[in-house]
């Protein structure tokens, strides 16, 4: 698996928080039943941080890049108010399947609305105002869904980027992948405009928020 925690730490960690809702369960089951492709599910250390955050900013409207099988977005979905609403963009239609299978038997399932496509093409239909957009898909563009997400942002809003430490290889960039990751974190620490952190949490997060907030 990808990151800094090996499965056994994370396991730890799930069996030492706070317990997970039963369809969150049986859907990290499934993902882990995939093998190695499971290692795209962000995991308890990062899901319950993001839900931590959901609660704390009082977030109405969440936009997610990067869906996979759904883990992050019902981790996220079950700390929204039954009126809020979390909008999750991919490409792949299979395990876009297994995420919807999973939302259908959660009483936070009907708060998530799936987009299918290439996240660039389709943000611009999304709307705007969000309280939280986590992005977690597609490396060599996190600078290019920076620069969209940036005006779909609320005025308090938070965003959250995965994999920024890509299990380390930032500090010595040799591959594309790599190279866009440690351009984008430059870039950001760079933005006048933004305040931002990375929390070592897994593979890193980068936390962002407007400066103007702080
Ligand atoms: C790391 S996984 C997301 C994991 C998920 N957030 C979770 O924590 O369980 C990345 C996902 O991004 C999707 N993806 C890759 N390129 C994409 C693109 N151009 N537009 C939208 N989704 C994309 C992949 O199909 C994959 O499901």
């Amino acid at each position: 698996m990808a990151g800094f925690l090996s499965d056994e730490l994370e396991n730890y960690i799930t069996e030492h928080s706070e317990k997970t809702g039963s369809v969150e369960q049986s859907l990290r089951k499934e993902t882990l039943s995939l093998g190695s492709p499971s290692g795209m599910m962000s995991g308890d250390s990062v899901g319950n941080f993001l839900k931590f955050l959901v609660q704390i900013n009082h977030c109405k409207r969440i936009l997610e890049i990067g869906t996979f099988t759904g883990y992050s977005a019902l981790m996220m979905a079950s700390a929204l108010p039954e009126d809020g609403e979390l909008i999750t963009c991919d490409v792949n239609s299979k395990t876009s399947k297994i995420a919807q299978n999973h939302w259908n038997k959660s009483p936070h399932g009907g708060k998530i609305k799936l987009i299918l496509g290439e996240a660039l093409n389709t943000l611009g239909g999304i709307g705007d105002s969000f309280d939280l957009i986590f992005i977690d898909a597609d490396k060599n563009n996190y600078y290019n869904y920076f620069e969209i997400c940036k005006k779909k942002l609320s005025n308090n809003g938070i965003m959250v980027v995965d994999n920024v430490l890509w299990s380390g290889r930032v500090l010595n960039p040799e591959d594309d992948q790599t190279e866009s990751i440690d351009t984008f974190n430059k870039k950001i620490t760079a933005d006048k405009a933004f305040w931002n952190t990375i929390v070592p949490i897994r593979d890193g997060l980068m936390i962002i928020r407007r400066k103007d907030n702080f």
